[in-house]
């Protein structure tokens, strides 16, 4: 495993382009399988998760290309095959091909999804939602298998908010013929840009964005193209460091409206916030000032991902915060590295409490999971001292060239590969 190295406490200045959102191109990748034609998506991350959907598609003999930023998917002559554990391990956006396999042809089999251990991320809403629309399902401890030849339209009511089971289920709708319904479904921009590619790829979609989504197919899809919007959680990581370190700080290519739930709380912790365009420009002069509660919640709530990010910014902020994990159970395995670095937190089942001190001190402390890698940097970028973050392969899951955009704003920061 790599490592990350840091000497701390220093203000970031200059500006940095974000990029595509790794969370809006993995549905359009899974999505690509049932038009039998070409996906282009532009702004495409080269991230190890997105490569590690372009190999389950390559293994299901689709053809693609990625070069710069463009991916070209051809998927005109996929074939059907079982996803043993080595493909679908790496990540838990292998669990949103079920769906557009399933339309495609019409069975799945996939070993049970990897990816980050934040909880116990059933999968039970997918199943069911694939269900209502005449699928059949079978579950053991290692593998899915879902069947459905004569799948039809239907209303689905999901029991909560999965991104990723409105994902599979407004896909496999748009493969079929007639009008599905989805209600209590997510509103994340992920979904909103998914049904945009879906739309442009000849379904009828209104309602992306809202509790309500109506998904009207005509049997096929054809070939279409998107760009993908940035990644509202790397912005928040940048947002977050300069709010922790200070500074000012210019970020490129933003979408302001969906980082918005994340700029009510910088702001609130004293960070200045312009937007212009697509742009938003940060800045802060002072110590952070704590939040009394957050809480995270499906979107447009405080994002579960920014989490433990934002715990690194609470660490060394003015007053008190206490924050509750409503998503998912096991978010808060970076806090006990947080304490190493000085950090006063208190974890109560699903809150945490938050006590900032002046200052962390950096030591050597390991990523947990994917945001709670990118937490720690945060937290060894602000701290004083030299801070060593292991199991930093994590970030590449990602972010990509988070270390060399720092440096560019002036931080002390290398990767070191092991
Ligand atoms: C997606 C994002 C992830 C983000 C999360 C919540 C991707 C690739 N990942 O994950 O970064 O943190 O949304 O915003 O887009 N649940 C069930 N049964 C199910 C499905 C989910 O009980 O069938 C529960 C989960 O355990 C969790 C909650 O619902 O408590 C939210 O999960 P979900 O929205 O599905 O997250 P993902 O799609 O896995």
């Amino acid at each position: 495993m790599s490592r990350i190295v840091i000497n701390g406490d220093r203000r970031l200045y200059g500006s940095v382009a974000v990029h595509g959102s790794k969370n809006a191109v993995l549905p359009v990748m899974a999505a690509s399988l049932m038009n039998q034609g070409i996906t282009v998506i532009r702004n495409c991350p080269d991230i190890a998760d997105v490569r590690a959907m372009q190999k389950i598609l390559e293994f299901l003999e689709c053809k693609v290309q990625f070069k710069n930023d463009c991916m070209i998917i051809d998927t005109v002559n996929a074939q059907s095959k079982e996803l043993k554990e080595e493909l679908t391990k790496p990540f838990r956006g292998s669990s949103i091909l079920i769906g557009p396999m399933l339309v495609r042809f019409g069975s799945v089999k996939l070993a049970q999804p990897g990816g980050c251990n934040i909880g116990s991320r059933p999968l039970d809403i997918h199943l069911n939602s694939l269900k209502r629309l005449g699928a059949s399902w079978r579950m053991t401890q290692d593998y899915i298998e879902v069947e459905g030849v004569h799948l039809t339209v239907n209303d689905v009511i999901l029991r909560f908010p999965s991104v990723g089971a409105t994902e599979n289920t407004v896909m496999a709708a748009a493969m079929l013929n007639g009008t599905t319904t989805i209600s209590n479904a997510a509103k994340e921009p992920e979904i909103v840009s998914l049904c945009e590619y879906l739309q442009k790829a000849g379904a009828v979609i209104t309602g992306a964005g809202t509790e309500c989504i109506t998904v009207t197919g005509r049997g096929r899809l054809h070939s279409a193209e998107i760009i993908a919007d940035a990644d509202r959680i790397v912005a928040g990581t940048y947002m977050a460091a300069v709010t922790a370190c200070g500074g000012s700080v210019f970020l490129e290519n933003c979408k302001i409206g969906d980082c918005r739930s994340f700029l009510d709380v910088i702001t609130g912790m004293g960070a200045k916030v312009t937007v212009k365009d697509n742009a938003i420009f940060v800045e802060m002069d002072h110590r952070p000032e704590n939040l009394n509660y957050i809480q995270t919640g499906p979107y447009p709530e405080f994002s579960t991902d920014m989490q433990s990010i934002i715990l690194s910014v609470a660490a060394k902020a003015e007053g008190v915060l206490k924050l509750k994990e409503q998503i998912f159970e096991n978010r808060f395995k970076t806090a006990p590295w947080l304490e190493k670095m000085g950090a006063d937190i208190k974890i109560e089942k699903d809150f945490a409490v938050v006590k900032g001190r002046e200052c962390l001190n950096g030591c050597e402390v390991t990523g947990e999971d994917l945001r709670g890698t990118a937490a720690l940097v945060v937290a060894g970028l602000s701290a004083q001292g030299t801070t060593i973050v292991h199991n930093a392969d994590y970030i590449k899951r990602g972010y990509m060239n988070l270390c060399e955009n720092f440096r560019r704003l002036g931080a002390d920061i290398q990767w070191e590969d092991n």
